[in-house]
């Protein structure tokens, strides 16, 4: 077969499986299978593919035409122009994510600009967490962003961490983040914090931590309700972990505690930024109308749906 063909016989499969983006996900697969680039893809579409890499491409076929998401087929999901490994462990990055990367970047912007400081894009002083940090892709991304801001990057999924702490060391930014297991914030407290040591490719525990004051806070909760799982696409729901899906029953159970603990988190003038479930803002907003808040704003993603919250922990409250 050759690439030409392999090609149509992809997305010919994939359409009849119903595939969302069929063409898209077999050149993909195809791309996969043959260790080749788009380019070299389109220029030599006569080249033969060998046995091996027929077999391989049918069968990631046949595997994504029954549910399995590319991502876990191929390994990888690129998020703010990286390249992310991902396993059924962690969430695949999604794009309405980077959204928070944006509004966490015009907040420390902004909150220069306000206080008449020089601009300190570097991030420099800065300590960040990142709670329920996933493949990573929030703290590495803003690691990239701010080249010298330090970060926590939570989770309460042991097999999480295990996957961002390989993004992070492969990226090349392990050395600024810690890795700790914990539920929200509360494993801060006392806890004995893993931190990630290139040279050493895994684990180790370094310290006791007294809970730290963080100048920025982030987090990409789970917000889906367990009532939608019928509703949800079979690559989500028979492929990616529960713990990053479902926030409880109705989706939004999370965020007052995220919001309660990130308060006391918080350096005065810090600040927090959340992202939205598609119905999540009117039980969200709410919490943020305590004195602990000021410039509460909220961002739309490009469907026009509440995707982003953001708040900066009052001076004085
Ligand atoms: C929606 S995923 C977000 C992953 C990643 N930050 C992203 O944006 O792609 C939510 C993450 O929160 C973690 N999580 C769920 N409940 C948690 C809790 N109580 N404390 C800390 N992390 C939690 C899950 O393991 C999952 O990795």
């Amino acid at each position: 077969m050759d690439i030409r063909a392999a090609l149509k016989l992809g997305i010919a499969q994939l359409r009849a499986a119903n595939v969302g983006s069929y063409t898209l996900a077999a050149e993909l697969l195809l791309l996969h299978a043959t260790g080749r680039t788009r380019t070299s893809l389109y220029s030599h579409p006569e080249d033969q593919l060998t046995e091996p890499e027929s077999q391989n491409y049918v069968s990631l076929l046949k595997r994504r035409a029954a549910g399995v998401p590319v991502q876990h087929l191929t390994g990888k999901q690129e998020f703010w122009g990286l390249e992310f490994e991902v396993t059924p462990d962690v969430l695949i990055p999604r794009p309405e994510t980077e959204h928070l990367i944006e509004v966490v970047l015009d907040r420390l912007a902004v909150r220069d600009l306000r206080s008449k400081l020089a601009q300190n894009m570097s991030g420099e002083g800065l300590l960040v967490a990142d709670i329920g940090t996933g493949s990573g892709c929030i703290a590495i991304a803003l690691a990239k962003e701010l080249p010298a801001a330090k970060f926590y990057a939570l989770d309460i999924s042991p097999a999480a961490l295990a996957v961002a702490q390989r993004n992070a060391i492969r990226l090349g930014f392990a050395d600024r983040i810690t890795f700790l297991e914990s539920n929200l914030l509360g494993g801060l407290f006392a806890a004995r914090a893993q931190h990630a040591a290139p040279q050493l490719g895994n684990l180790r525990s370094i310290e006791t931590h007294q809970s730290p004051l963080f100048d920025l806070i982030v987090s990409n909760p789970p917000y889906i309700g367990r009532r939608e799982a019928p509703s949800l696409a079979r690559e989500v729901r028979d492929h990616e972990p529960a713990i990053a899906l479902f926030g409880g029953e109705e989706g939004y159970e999370l965020y007052a505690d995220l919001v309660t603990q990130s308060a006391a988190h918080l350096k005065p003038g810090g600040i927090f930024v959340l992202e939205l479930g598609h119905d999540s803002l009117p039980a969200v907003q709410p919490l943020f109308e305590t004195p602990h808040w000021s410039n509460v704003g909220v961002t739309n993603d490009l469907a026009g749906i509440p995707r982003v919250i953001a708040a900066e922990r009052s001076e004085k409250a």
